[in-house]
């Protein structure tokens, strides 16, 4: 793992944003993994500002999102098909981009599909991942194994609390979504977490530091051999100097 620690939010989320940059460079067909939730934003924030400066490209671009609420409605604001579109999709030209359908009947068989559509893409090259204060990443939640690929998750009352800040009350965030697996994760060719506020830094110490262990899903990722964690100061607090 390669640990960078940047002063602030806005550091993290420039130094991201220009490894997504210079991927797209390098790969201008390159299949993106994105995730939703506030710590990414500011990454796109600044993607969509290269792309504006004609800096990068989003034409020959595929991209699959790590997950999406289960029911509820892709025209709903707290769906993750809307943060994307507001956040990236709409301000750039990407034609090709995917996440889980949480409205289907058949979720086993949407799930399939979804890990089917990412393998026919030829994988993911590079995968941008957020953390929840309990260690899940995408929303694999703390389990007594690791779930390998895209599946139907429960999600638990913490992630359900730490999600109701985007809704009217808690009583409306859904208690389940679709999600990459694990397994479908670690396929990514490159992995790059980010992290931010004090909030992160347990999780991230244990990411670390900690037993690879499904009560933690993050320390999954001290098995891939190309991951970067990119932390603000205060999500850095609890590693070692
Ligand atoms: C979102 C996702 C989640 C978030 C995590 C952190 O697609 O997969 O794992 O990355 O819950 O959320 P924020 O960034 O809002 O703290």
């Amino acid at each position: 793992m390669k640990i960078l620690v940047c002063k602030d939010y806005a550091q993290m989320s420039e130094k991201a944003a220009r490894i997504f940059a210079a991927q797209l460079i390098l790969k201008p067909n390159s299949v993106l993994g994105l995730a939703t939730g506030s710590t990414p934003e500011g990454m796109y924030a600044s993607l969509v500002e290269k792309y504006n400066e004609g800096k990068i490209d989003f034409a020959d671009v595929t991209s699959f999102n790590l997950d999406e609420y289960y029911q509820l409605p892709v025209e709903n604001d707290q769906s993750y098909d809307y943060f994307m579109k507001k956040h990236l999709f709409n301000h750039v030209n990407i034609e090709n981009f995917n996440l889980p359908n949480g409205m289907v009947e058949d979720v086993e068989a949407e799930c399939k599909a979804y890990e089917e559509r990412i393998e026919a893409a030829g994988g993911i090259d590079i995968q941008v991942l957020g953390i929840g204060k309990n260690g899940h990443i995408g929303f694999n939640e703390p389990d007594s194994v690791f779930i390998k690929n895209t599946h139907l998750v429960e999600l638990t009352p913490s992630t359900i609390e730490a999600n109701s800040r985007f809704f009217a009350s808690e009583e409306e965030v859904p208690k389940k979504a679709v999600s990459m697996g694990i397994g479908t994760i670690l396929k990514s060719k490159k992995i790059v977490l980010l992290a931010s506020g004090e909030g992160k830094a347990d999780a991230i110490a244990k990411t670390v530091y900690g037993d690879i262990d499904p009560m933690v899903p993050a320390t999954a990722l001290q098995l891939h051999n190309d991951v970067i964690i990119i932390l603000d100061e205060a999500a850095a607090s609890q590693l070692k100097p």
